[in-house]
């Protein structure tokens, strides 16, 4: 995996960053994109659905696959499956904290006892081959549990071949600050890239962001789920391109063509049907701020077909006269 300042990417967002919203980050300048978790188990047992999550296609490249679970027989399975079927970068999840996970050992889990967390790293580092698997974890389990430099440089000497961290504690959610400080400090103790992750909700965040920590990459989370453009307006500014010349809000225009087109990706997908309803939930987001989107939003999520819901974001001027 190339890893730079310049080339962001996307993260793993479970529900979310399916095939039709990864291309459509890639086309705005993502450059590596993450599935959504995937369960080990699952994929060793064929659970339906499982196999969706791995749609992928020529324009969907480098493409890293995120796994998820606790007991290293299964993950070894799972690679073993994974390897063969063609994937070639895979990244561990450390960091989820749903009970349903967690409960099972996995995800923020693994954070409460490293030697599994290394267990389950090492194994997958054994079935893909060096260079091809990254760890993505939070701070810690809570602040008493925050992970000290050792945890990252055995993982290092695993043969993992980049950390993502997004500094919070598994207790603490999506509350308070993303702590960037401790994204430097791993930054400063091991030599392999360090993607950081955590409140980068616009480009001028990852930019700070970059600066203050020293990481070697970035990676979107909800930046990119509220506005997948944020993609080209980083790489603009990380090509020297002044603050000001670089317009800071979208105009209705672009947000039209970005909606339009992720409902186009969709349209390609397998499953038109429930990527319909998925669209008409996550639109409204795409429109949140423009004045007037109110009512626009309302008939939205009500769309009975592509048609209708095309018609809708083509008749409006979001905030003009629509
Ligand atoms: C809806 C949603 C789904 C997520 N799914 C995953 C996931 O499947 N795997 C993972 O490692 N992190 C997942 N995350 C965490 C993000 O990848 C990221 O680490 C986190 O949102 C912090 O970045 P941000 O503050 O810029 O959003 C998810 C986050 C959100 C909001």
């Amino acid at each position: 995996m190339q890893i730079s300042r310049n080339k962001p990417w996307l993260a793993p967002l479970a529900g979310y960053s399916d095939l039709p919203f990864r291309l459509l980050c890639r086309e705005y300048g993502c450059r590596a994109a993450c599935t959504e978790m995937i369960s080990a188990k699952g994929l060793v047992f064929e659970s339906p659905g499982t196999s969706k999550l791995l749609e992928t296609g020529p324009a969907d490249s480098p493409l890293v696959v995120q796994l998820f679970g606790s007991e290293a027989e299964y993950c070894a399975q799972a690679m073993k499956l994974l390897v063969k079927a063609g994937f070639t970068a895979f990244d561990l999840n450390a960091g989820c904290p749903v009970r349903k996970v967690v409960k099972t050992g996995a995800g923020a889990g693994l954070l409460r006892n490293p030697k599994h967390l290394y267990q389950i790293a090492g194994t997958m580092v054994q079935e893909a081959g060096q260079g091809r698997v990254g760890v993505k974890l939070r701070s810690g389990w809570d602040i008493a549990g925050t992970l000290h430099s050792e945890v990252f440089q055995e993982l290092e000497r695993l043969g993992v071949a980049w950390i993502t961290v997004h500094p919070r504690t598994a207790k603490q959610g999506f509350t308070g600050r993303a702590d960037w400080g401790f994204i430097r400090r791993v930054q400063e103790k091991v030599a392999i890239p360090v993607l950081a992750c955590g409140d980068l909700f616009s480009a001028e965040d990852a930019v700070r962001c970059l600066k203050e920590t020293g990481a070697a990459g970035v990676m979107f989370a909800r930046g990119a789920l509220n506005n997948p453009m944020i993609f080209s307006r980083f790489r603009q500014l990380m090509d020297g391109k002044n603050e000001s010349a670089v317009p800071a809000h979208w105009a209705p225009a672009d947000f039209k063509t970005m909606i339009l087109r992720h409902m186009q990706l969709c349209r390609e997908g397998q499953d038109a049907v429930r990527s319909l309803l998925k669209m008409r939930s996550i639109i409204p987001r795409y429109l949140k701020g423009f004045p007037g989107a109110k009512d626009l939003r309302r008939r939205i999520v009500s769309a009975g077909s592509w048609e209708e819901l095309e018609e809708l974001i083509g008749r409006t001027a979001l905030g003009g006269e629509g």
